[in-house]
């Protein structure tokens, strides 16, 4: 017997369902920023469910979006959102597996791509372009749907010991460190300094320039997930966990011009640190982020070594030969980076070229 289905957008407490679905599939998720992102974009987030009222729409119809909760079967989730600058980006697609196969996930897709991103309406503005990052085997399935291949990414994964870099064996001669209180300045080569920041970021004075930042390369206005992930530092460093830390670097005019992330996700029973994002306007800049960020988690580490992650595109050829050849990481998981319409508004080359580390609310 043919299943009468629906779509409909999700409310705040069902986000813990995505959650629950991702971490099956063994994607990475910071739990507390996927919360903090449904309340910058409460619009985008889809999900497919069987209804037993026989008056509702059938899977031959056109689905119909509601806001009603149900006890409906929930059997399909995407999550999606539309910036500012007309650009999409989906991602937390996910059938459950006993549905799977069925064509649900095609319908969801379509639903979700063509009437609401491509389309004006609640949630934004009308998107020219779509992105997503794909798995292999679902490559066909996105081509089916318009998109095109535009670049792979990867993911460098591996052990950072503290000595590397303390001592600077591994790293850029050029660097050196000096502690002051709890203000951590590095210089490079007279030039510039980086300053720490008490390890977090200061809403009052440093939000707006990182939200600012964060649009300018990765075309996304979010302040509202910004300030909830800054107070969630600010709670984990209350609580005395220090994997979560960012460092600003500011040039001799005091102007922002290199950030970057670092913070703790479990995948499987297994802790880790997940680099990302990180902006840099320099190779040089990049350096001296990432250099400080894992100087960082690596003293307050009981261990002698910390694992981490990063996910970026291979088109930054120079900062994948630093991943893998000054931090010695290896090279894992590739996924294809694809988009759907006006694709030359990401791939502005000097946009993605100071993209250092990518930061996707699910990856896996
Ligand atoms: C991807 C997914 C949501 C598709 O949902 P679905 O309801 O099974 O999809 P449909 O029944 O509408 O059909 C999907 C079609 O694409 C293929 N396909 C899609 N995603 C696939 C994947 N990850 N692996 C293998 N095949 C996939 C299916 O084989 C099928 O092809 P066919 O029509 O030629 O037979 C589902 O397979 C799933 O949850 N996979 C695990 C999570 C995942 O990989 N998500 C995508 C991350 S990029």
């Amino acid at each position: 017997m043919e299943s009468k289905w629906r779509i409909r957008q999700a409310e705040e407490p069902e986000v813990e369902l995505y959650l629950k679905w991702a971490d099956r599939e063994g994607w990475v998720m910071r739990p507390e920023i996927t919360r903090g992102f449904y309340k910058e974009f409460p619009y985008g987030w889809f999900i497919c469910e069987l209804i037993s009222d026989s008056s509702k729409t059938s899977r031959d119809q056109k689905p119909t979006i509601s806001n009603e909760r149900t006890s409906n079967k929930a059997i399909g989730v995407l999550h999606c959102v539309k910036y500012r600058s007309n650009v999409g980006f989906i991602g937390f697609f996910v059938v459950d597996p006993e549905h799977r196969g069925q064509g649900f996930g095609q319908k969801m897709f379509q639903y979700v791509v063509e009437d609401y991103l491509f389309a004006e309406n609640g949630g934004g503005p009308e998107a020219k372009a779509v992105g997503l990052f794909a798995m292999k085997d679902a490559v066909p399935f996105y081509m089916r749907h318009g998109f095109q291949k535009e670049e792979e990414t990867v993911r460098f994964l591996g052990k950072v010991r503290k000595e590397s870099l303390v001592m600077g064996s591994k790293l850029d001669g050029s660097l050196n460190t000096q502690v002051t209180g709890k203000v951590e300045i590095i210089r490079i080569n007279n030039q510039y300094d980086v300053h720490y920041l008490n390890y977090f970021i200061r809403i009052e004075s440093d939000l707006e320039e990182v939200v600012l930042m964060d649009e300018k390369y990765n075309l996304t206005f979010r302040p509202g997930l910004w300030r909830n992930w800054i107070e969630g530092e600010r709670k984990s460093l209350e609580k005395k966990d220090n994997s979560c830390s960012s460092v600003l670097y500011r040039d001799v005019n005091g102007r922002l011009a290199g950030m970057g992330m670092l913070g703790g996700v479990t995948r499987q029973g297994l802790y880790l640190l997940r680099l990302g994002p990180v902006y840099a306007e320099s190779f040089e800049i990049f350096k001296a982020v990432v250099t400080q960020l894992l100087i960082k988690a690596t003293c307050f580490s009981k261990e002698d070594s910390v694992v981490i992650f990063v996910d970026l595109l291979v088109g930054n050829k120079e900062a994948c030969d630093w991943y893998e050849k000054t931090l010695g990481l290896e090279k894992t998981l590739t996924t294809i980076y694809m988009w759907k319409g006006d694709s030359s508004i990401i791939f502005a080359r000097d946009i993605l070229n100071k993209t250092y580390a990518l930061a996707a609310l699910d990856f896996p």
